[in-house]
């Protein structure tokens, strides 16, 4: 938990409610929190999802791991602490999309449950969906698309997830995505699907 650092300050209650935005734009806010390998697939299937969310006419957004390390998180690195302060900004940021009422995507390797667990408490139940993107580490290695295992593996890269710094799989995902055997359209169909069996895409 961080600290409350800045005393004198008070809470504004913002004049338009999240529920008259929600109602505005037809359907519930969301945070859709992709977590897993690197090279798992987790940006790929957010930004699908994104699109087909966005050609439904939703209101969405995606906070992607690499762009946002590159401005908000650029003082972070990988050592467990940067990690653990790298998932609070992003939880207190998809915090803020969600009472703009708008499904936000999430795609960040976030290796630790507790940091995760903790976004799951910022945000509340119903609010946060944990997708675990499954895929095994050699599937992840194989596809290397930046390289960065084999690099890891040639000690190049230090404290690499799942090579010599760990990654801890979700016990109580919402859901589970089996990025091992089946194709990227077909994983954004099941989140699409997920969100519409419960209730996300309406506004009563
Ligand atoms: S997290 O662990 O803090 O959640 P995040 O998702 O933001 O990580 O960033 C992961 C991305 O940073 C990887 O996809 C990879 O491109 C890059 N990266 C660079 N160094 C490392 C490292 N040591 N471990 C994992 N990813 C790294």
């Amino acid at each position: 938990m961080a600290e409350q650092k800045a005393t004198n300050v008070t809470w504004h209650d913002h004049h338009v409610s999240k529920e008259q935005r929600c109602k505005q734009n037809g359907h519930k806010g969301a945070v859709l929190w992709f977590t897993g390998l690197s090279g798992s697939g987790k940006s790929t299937i957010a930004n699908t999802v994104d699109h087909k969310l966005f050609e439904m006419g939703k209101h969405t957004f995606v906070l992607d791991g690499d762009n946002i390390r590159m401005g908000l998180n650029k003082n972070l690195g990988f050592s467990p602490e940067d990690r653990t302060e790298n998932i609070r900004r992003i939880g207190e940021v998809s915090k803020l999309y969600n009472d703009a009422g708008i499904l936000v995507m999430t795609a960040f390797i976030s290796p630790y449950r507790e940091d995760r667990d903790q976004v799951r408490e910022i945000l509340g139940d119903g609010e946060f969906i944990e997708v675990y993107v499954k895929a095994s580490l050699e599937t992840c290695e194989e596809r290397d698309p930046k390289g960065l295992y084999k690099k890891a593996r040639a000690g190049e890269i230090k404290g690499f997830t799942g090579i010599d710094a760990p990654y801890e799989e979700p016990e109580k995902a919402e859901l589970v995505l089996d990025s091992d055997g089946k194709g990227i359209d077909d994983l954004a169909d099941e989140v699409v699907a997920y969100l519409e069996s419960n209730g996300y895409l309406t506004y009563a």
